[in-house]
């Protein structure tokens, strides 16, 4: 793996809301190719993670490089040249209401470059045919269903052919098998595109699924990493906790004296 080309690689990272520390000192590098997970309990860190490596949010400290250039330190017209190479599926998919399917795929290729509309219609209609919705252009956002329009997500996301695609949380409210078809879709893409992939779940299947190697994030820092069979060997009881997916354990989602449940059964 070390002789593998970095993608990126983050280094020291710190990001606080509000003075609360969010990611205390993150370090990892994303190898080419490779498809490598985040994962990590609600609430821990893992959107804020990638959006600092997508550059709309900026560290309190550390680095961020993306091939090689620390995208902390760009400036705006640097930072778009870095920003073609890669895509992002959003947790809610995050479509334009107003705007069918080929509108949504369409708008960043009508904003990053000079392409003939007939050229763009044509791109689209090839993005929608690697998700498995072709003929679905005209299409509105409120007539999909929830899976359909996270693949409709991803075709936007692959719109500039990106070398690198962040997903977050791509699985989340889908049934299970349709969250399998957005899986095998990622794999897919990540195979015969040779895409390098980020992607942010706690949906324990879709890590079993899909990931080269794993990151596990917990209380701001990175508790764990590595190749997926040595994650589902690990030792550490918090590892173990999260995989098997126990409310026993030294990770407290409740914490006892919230007073929370007592007010419930009151
Ligand atoms: N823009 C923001 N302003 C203030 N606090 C924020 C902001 N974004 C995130 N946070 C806080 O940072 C923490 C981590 O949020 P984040 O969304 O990164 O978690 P997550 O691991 O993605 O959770 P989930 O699995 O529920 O999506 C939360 O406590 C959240 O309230
Ligand atoms: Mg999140």
């Amino acid at each position: 793996m070390e002789n593998r080309e970095v993608v990126i690689e983050v280094k020291d990272l710190v990001k606080s809301f509000n003075g609360r520390v969010i990611l205390n000192g993150i370090n990892l590098k994303v190898y080419k190719g490779e498809t490598l997970v985040i994962m990590g309990g609600s609430g821990c860190g893992k959107s804020t993670l990638l959006r600092n490596m997508i550059g709309t949010h900026r560290p309190d400290s550390g680095s961020i490089f993306i091939k090689g250039n620390d995208i902390t330190k760009l400036n705006e017209s640097e930072f778009d040249k870095i920003r073609k190479i890669y895509g992002m599926v959003f947790q809610d998919a995050a479509l334009y209401d107003s705007m069918n399917v080929e509108e949504n795929i369409s708008l960043v290729l009508c904003e990053h470059t000079k392409l003939d509309p007939d050229i763009i219609s044509i791109m689209v209609k090839m993005k929608l045919e690697l998700v498995g919705l072709r003929g679905f252009e005209k299409f509105m956002p409120s007539q999909l269903s929830g899976g359909m329009r996270r693949r409709v997500g991803i075709a936007r996301a692959l719109a500039m052919d990106p070398e690198l695609v962040f997903y977050d949380e791509p699985t989340a409210g889908l049934d299970p098998i349709i969250a399998g078809v957005i899986d095998k879709l990622i794999l897919d893409l990540s195979k015969k595109l040779q895409i390098t992939s980020v992607v942010v779940t706690h949906d324990m299947k879709s890590v079993f699924a899909i990931a080269d190697r794993v990151v596990m994030l917990y209380d701001g820092k990175i508790i764990a990493e590595g190749e997926m069979s040595e994650i589902k060997n690990s030792e550490d009881p918090r590892i173990k906790q999260f995989i098997t997916g126990s409310p026993e354990g030294p990770i407290q989602f409740l914490q006892s004296g919230d007073g929370y449940l007592d007010e419930l059964t009151k």
